[in-house]
C-alpha cells in the first residue's frame, strides 16, 4: 500500500519511521510519503492560508494550494491526459486512491474503517490545520469521483490533523499482511470480531507485590481459560462500553454468557 501524508509540519510525521510500522517501511510493506504542503504554494511568503469569509476568528486553509498538492498526489501519471470525457481542469481519477481528511466534524474512525482503509491500494491523507480546509477541496474531489472520507479519531478538538493522521497509518498499517508477526494477535484483540473489549493479561512473575496471577491461568487447562478470558472480556466491556454490548448481535452470544 501506498500512503501520501501532506502537511505544514513534516516533522510531526518522523515517528512513522519507528516501530512496526517503520519495519513495514524498511521491509517494503508500506510505501509511505510525507510532503510538505507549503511546496505547493506560488508566493514568496508560502501562504497556506487566509481568514474565513464571513467572518469568525481564526484562519482558514486555501484551496488553491490545497488543489495544487491533491491534483499531483490523487492523479495518476498514467492516466493523466487520458480520456476526452474529463472537464478539462478536472483531472482523471486515480484507480484506487482514496482522499483522508481528518477533522474533527468528521465520521469516527473505528477499527471498521481501519480494516476498509487497508483493503485499498492508495491513501492521500490531507492534514489540516487552523479552523480547517476550505470546504470546497473535499465537495471538488468527490465531485470528480474520488472517494473522500473525513474521519474524527475522537470527541475533543486537536491542533490539526498530523496526530490523528498517525494514529490512522498505525491503526491501517498494521494491518496490513506481513506487518503484525502473528496475525493471530489481530483477531483476539479489543474492537475486534466478537465486539468485546479485551480479556486482562499478565505475565512473569506468578507473584508480584503480594498479586497472583489468577490461578486458571497458570492451571494449562484451556478450555477453562477461554471461558475465564470470555468472562473478563464481557465484564469490562459491560463495566467500560455499554453501548459495546447493546450493539452485540445475541447470536455472537453463547448459553454461559447469558447467564453472566
Ligand atoms: N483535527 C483536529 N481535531 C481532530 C480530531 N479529533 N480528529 C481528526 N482530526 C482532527
Amino acid at each position: 500500500m501506498r500512503i501520501d501524508v501532506v502537511t505544514i509540519f513534516p516533522d510531526y510525521l518522523a515517528a512513522l519511521d519507528l516501530s512496526l510500522v517503520g519495519k513495514a517501511r524498511r521491509a517494503g510493506l508500506l510505501d509511505l510519503r510525507v510532503h510538505d504542503l507549503r511546496d505547493w504554494t506560488t508566493d514568496r511568503h508560502r501562504t497556506v492560508d487566509d481568514t474565513p469569509f464571513g467572518g469568525g476568528a481564526g484562519m482558514v486553509m486555501r484551496p488553491d494550494v490545497w488543489g495544487q498538492a491533491l491534483d499531483e498526489l490523487l492523479t495518476d501519471p498514467a492516466e493523466a491526459g487520458a480520456g476526452d470525457e474529463a472537464e478539462a481542469d478536472v483531472p482523471p481519477v486515480t484507480r484506487g486512491a482514496h482522499l483522508v481528511v481528518p477533522t474533527p466534524s468528521g465520521e469516527v474512525f473505528t477499527q471498521r474503517r481501519a480494516e476498509e482503509l487497508a483493503t485499498e491500494d492508495r491513501l492521500v491523507i490531507a492534514c489540516g490545520r487552523y479552523e480547517g480546509i476550505d470546504a470546497r477541496v473535499v465537495e471538488r474531489y468527490r465531485a470528480s469521483g474520488h472517494r473522500v472520507s473525513e474521519l474524527s479519531i475522537g470527541d475533543y478538538v486537536l491542533n490539526g490533523g498530523e496526530v490523528a493522521a498517525l494514529v490512522m497509518v498505525e491503526a491501517v498499517g498494521r494491518l496490513l499482511p506481513g506487518v503484525v508477526g502473528n496475525p493471530h494477535s489481530l483477531v483476539e484483540e479489543s474492537h475486534g470480531a466478537a465486539g468485546l473489549l479485551e480479556y486482562p493479561v499478565y505475565t512473569k512473575p506468578p507473584r508480584w507485590q503480594d498479586r497472583d496471577v489468577p490461578e486458571v491461568l497458570l492451571s494449562g487447562h484451556h478450555a477453562r481459560i477461554e471461558r475465564w478470558r470470555r468472562d473478563r472480556a464481557l465484564e469490562r466491556t459491560a463495566a467500560r462500553r455499554p453501548d459495546m454490548i447493546a450493539a452485540l448481535d445475541p447470536r455472537q452470544l453463547d448459553a454461559h454468557d447469558r447467564d453472566l
